[in-house]
């Protein structure tokens, strides 16, 4: 079976998926790699693309904040997928007692401790505990589908 990089990114972009800034003690940047993986314990699953992001200073201090966005912050997952050395300071948010960065507006974030990390190519996959959580609005999710945001329309 024979397939082109462009095919194989669309294959991939077929699967929509809600829309998280990763933040920890400094920046953040978009990700929409988040999947949950367990519930006892309660674990997550993300990746960080290595040649991109500052894996090692992300991960510093052992903790860091998963921010699930709205149908509304679009701009924001924009913004965090930028380059842009002064992103947290373009957004209303606020600390945690760990020091982590906290996006305001946000559907609901959750807190985490690193319980392992693996090295695969560029990427190191980071299984994270839940150590924290709130829930802060029912608003829409922003979806990514395809490489283009999308918004849900409920059933009511
Ligand atoms: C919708 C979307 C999803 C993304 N998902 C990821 C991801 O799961 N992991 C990752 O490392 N980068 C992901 N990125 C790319 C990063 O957001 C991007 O490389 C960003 O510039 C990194 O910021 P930094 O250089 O300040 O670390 C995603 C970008 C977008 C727009």
């Amino acid at each position: 079976m024979e397939f082109n990089e462009t095919e194989l990114k669309k294959a991939f972009g077929s699967f929509a998926t809600g829309v998280a800034v990763a933040t920890s003690h400094s920046s953040g940047f978009t990700i929409n790699s988040f999947s949950s993986l367990s519930l006892k314990p309660p674990l997550i699953i993300f990746n960080i693309y290595k040649t991109e992001t500052d894996h090692v200073d992300f991960l510093k201090n052992g903790s860091f904040i998963i921010n699930f966005l709205s149908s509304d912050q679009e701009d924001v997952s924009k913004l965090f997928a930028t380059k842009d050395s002064d992103k947290v300071s373009k957004v209303d948010h606020f600390v945690s007692d760990k020091k982590n960065i906290i996006l305001n507006d946000t559907l609901a974030h959750i807190e985490l401790t690193v319980f392992q990390q693996i090295d695969i190519a560029d990427h190191v996959l980071v299984i994270g505990e839940v150590k924290d959580l709130k829930i802060h609005s029912d608003k829409e999710p922003l979806i990514y589908y395809r490489s283009k945001y999308q918004t849900l329309t409920f059933d009511v």
